[in-house]
């Protein structure tokens, strides 16, 4: 927030700096690499994330390598922020520099992807999201925000708050799925827990929102791709969470990669002024996507650098992510008069502002090698990344087989089941494979007896991996239940890993099979960053517990559910398709005019169901739950909707009650359902409860075709239960 103890240093400060100066604090560099295969850090980073390179080879490489930091540039007052530095020795040592030997001793900002927990790897955001608990994502985030400020980091880029509906797209597993009402819950959560109200503090990192905006609606789900949308649904779907985090205080925003309807977002003035600035209010900084600026000349919409550089400070980017459009460009575009200075200042003001409230002028080095080495993966932090890594994981299926008893032997297939440097998912760069517990290590630590086989032989002359049927089959008969872990790598979800066909790879499914054979229960524990098209697994387990990536507590929470010393009570935060040529599917969805039905010419495929595999809002426990009395009673201002819940198993557990809504007719077609509110609740076996939602009517509006929002008179359509395809509905008149 502006703040005019700040704002008179800045302007005093802008009055100091030379044009170069200038330029240097919009630069944010990361360190390049010189030796190690001749490739920059990110480049070496990403090879590593591909899976070219080892993560042994990875720390190889960076312990030989000369990091080249531009050390020159920074003494010259030319870098004004690095990306990717995660270790208090380095960041100190670099801020020494830019305090202690450039002329103005601007300190530097740090910044990082800190996507789910630094060192101590948290769920996946896509995962977490489905314990529908905002206190939960605050408190991981403070944890993310200890461990990483203690590692230097002053800067996340993060909360990802891009509402996704397409499964295919890599990126969903970085945000809280397709809803947009959770999304905005979850960002503003983020954002609360990384700055703790306070980004002053040593322990507070700025929140740097991102991909603003739209990114998750990708066309085909592939990465990088085009969006282009009403401005109704963009204002109404995709835009809010981002506008939550602005609210929640976060002091960056990241731009998007993508266009919106033809003009990128680097260079969208529109979006980043019109918008981010004038509608919104937003006083912090913006900070291009990697590379983003310089892309635009490919996106045809930049003649060179130069041209690119001068749409994205006349649109409102402040910092130039790695792309040295600004570093190379600026200081002649200015002079030249193409780029007013006082675009110019502005963007430097902005990063200086955050720099204020980072605190960074009064205490430049936030952290030392002691409280580095204290504050990383505690004993508290991994309770918590295992109460998050339990509350996230969702019971698809169960006849009869979980919980497992204490006495079982446990038949263990697939090499995930040891994999403990696969449990984190992607985005994880503070990750070490030995920190992470898979099911494996967790059966031994408990001594649970069990059997194990990878369940696949070494690579064929066609480098197809044969499934060992034999080993299958002594595991099988060694055991009373059995578990079978497959899902994704952690590669095969994030950043640049799109997938068309999001099935389960051919060869897990055969292993289904052989177990099966056997006529031994068989649970699928499910490991994967994003929904799969899977019937196969939907019809052939016994169970299926959909584990996501979930962090260095992986295994340990796996076992805490599946002996149910834990009782599940995730709901899933994003529709399962039958096949991938469903996507994008999800339960916020128009009717046509011909839904989908027996009839021949109804909206529908030939070859899939009707309805996803597994809807939102759905998610099994080990008890039942039984919603009753649903009444709706109407105020001068709000409706209060009531539903009793009973807990009617026998075993205590908690339930998250989702209260969706419907315009039943409207001037412009609406959602057949929107979730408006939801509330978790802990019920003991055979205990039951009121819940009460309070829902203002100025809630139930929408856009008009003149985009003012309006709240229609009519009939509308309230449903509570405990999946969005499982409700109680009423309906009132407004
Ligand atoms: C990603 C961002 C990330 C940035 C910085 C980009 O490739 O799209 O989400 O924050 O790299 O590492």
């Amino acid at each position: 927030m502006k703040h005019e103890a700040y704002e008179t240093r800045i302007s005093e400060l802008l009055k100091q700096m030379t044009l170069e100066e200038k330029v240097g604090q919009l630069r944010q560099c990361g360190p390049s690499l010189a030796g190690a295969f001749g490739v920059s850090f990110e480049e070496l980073l990403n090879m590593m994330f591909d899976g070219k390179i080892s993560r042994e080879e990875f720390e190889r490489q960076m312990s030989t390598a000369e990091q080249d930091f531009h050390e020159e540039d920074l003494r010259a007052g030319r870098i004004g922020s690095y990306n990717g530095i995660g270790d208090a020795a380095t960041a100190n040592r670099l801020q020494k520099i830019a305090v202690e030997e450039t002329r103005l001793g601007i300190p530097l900002l740090f910044g990082c992807d800190v996507i789910h927990g630094f060192r101590t790897v948290t769920p996946i955001p896509l995962a977490e999201a489905c314990s529908f608990e905002p206190e939960l994502w605050e408190k991981t985030a403070r944890v993310a925000a200890r461990e990483a400020t203690a590692a230097g980091v002053h800067m996340t880029f993060a909360p990802m708050v891009d509402v996704a509906k397409d499964a295919r797209w890599g990126r969903v597993c970085e945000g809280a799925g397709e809803d947009t009402m959770l999304a905005s819950l979850y960002g503003a959560a983020k954002v609360r827990g990384f700055q703790n109200g306070n980004p002053g503090a040593k322990d507070s990192m700025a929140a740097c929102v991102k991909h603003f905006a739209g990114y998750g609606a990708v066309e085909a789900g592939k990465d990088y791709n085009r969006v282009d949308m009403s401005m109704q649904r963009f204002y109404e779907e995709y835009l809010p969470p981002y506008e939550a985090c602005v609210k929640a205080g976060a002091l960056a925003v990241m731009p998007a990669f993508n266009d919106i309807n033809g003009i990128p977002c680097s260079v969208n003035r529109w979006l980043l002024t019109d918008v981010l600035r004038d509608k919104w209010g937003f006083d912090g900084m913006t900070i291009s996507d990697s590379n983003a600026i310089a892309e635009c000349v490919i996106h045809g919409i930049a003649e060179d650098k130069a041209d690119a550089a001068a749409q994205a400070l006349a649109a409102g980017m402040d910092m130039d992510m790695a792309s040295d459009c600004y570093h190379e460009n600026l200081a002649a575009l200015v002079e030249s008069g193409v780029v007013k200075e006082e675009d110019l200042n502005r963007a430097v003001a902005d990063v200086l502002r955050v720099k204020f409230e980072l605190g960074l002028f009064d205490c430049p080095y936030r952290t030392d090698t002691a409280r580095e080495q204290a504050e990383l993966l505690k004993e508290e932090y991994r309770g918590i990344a295992r109460e998050a890594a339990c509350k996230s994981m969702v019971l698809l299926k169960n006849e009869n087989v979980l919980p497992l008893q204490k006495e079982v032997r446990l038949g263990i297939v697939g090499g995930l089941a040891d994999a403990p440097d696969e449990m984190v998912g992607a985005w994880a760069i503070g990750a070490r494979g030995e920190d992470c517990v898979s099911i494996l290590d967790a059966c031994r630590s408990r001594n649970v007896p069990f059997s194990y086989t990878a369940g696949l032989k070494e690579c064929n002359a066609d480098g197809k991996a044969e499934v060992d049927r034999e080993a299958l089959t002594r595991v099988a008969e060694e055991s009373d239940v059995l578990l079978l872990a497959i899902g994704e790598q952690k590669n095969q979800s994030g950043e640049a890993a799109s997938r068309a066909d999001i099935t389960i790879a051919p060869e897990q499914l055969e292993m289904l099979s052989v177990l099966k054979e056997s006529g031994k229960p068989v649970a699928v524990v499910l490991f994967n960053g994003r929904p799969l098209a899977m019937p196969g697994v939907a019809e052939a387990a016994d169970a299926i517990l959909e584990a996501w990536h979930p962090g260095v507590e992986a295994g340990n929470a796996v076992l805490d559910i599946l002996f149910g010393e834990v009782n599940p009570s995730g709901k899933l935060v994003m529709t399962f398709p039958y096949a991938a040529g469903q996507c994008p599917v999800y339960y916020a969805h128009i009717n046509t005019g011909r839904p989908g039905g027996r009839g021949k010419f109804t909206s529908k495929y030939l070859d899939t169901p009707l309805v996803p595999l597994y809807p939102f809002g759905y998610g099994l426990s080990y008890t039942t739950y039984e919603y009753s009395n649903l009444k709706v009673e109407q105020q001068e201002e709000a409706a209060t909707v009531s539903v009793i819940v009973k807990n009617t198993g026998k075993t205590d557990g908690e339930e998250t009650v989702q209260c969706y809504f419907r315009d039943v007719t409207a001037k412009r077609v609406r959602p057949v359902k929107q979730l408006i509110d939801f509330e978790k609740i802990a019920l003991k076996a055979g205990e039951e409860r009121e819940v009460r939602f309070v829902i203002p009517y100025d809630k139930l509006g929408y856009l008009d075709m003149e985009m003012n929002y309006i709240v229609e008179e009519g009939w509308f359509e309230v449903s509570v239960g405990g999946s969005s395809a499982d409700c109680l509905t009423e309906r009132f008149e407004l």
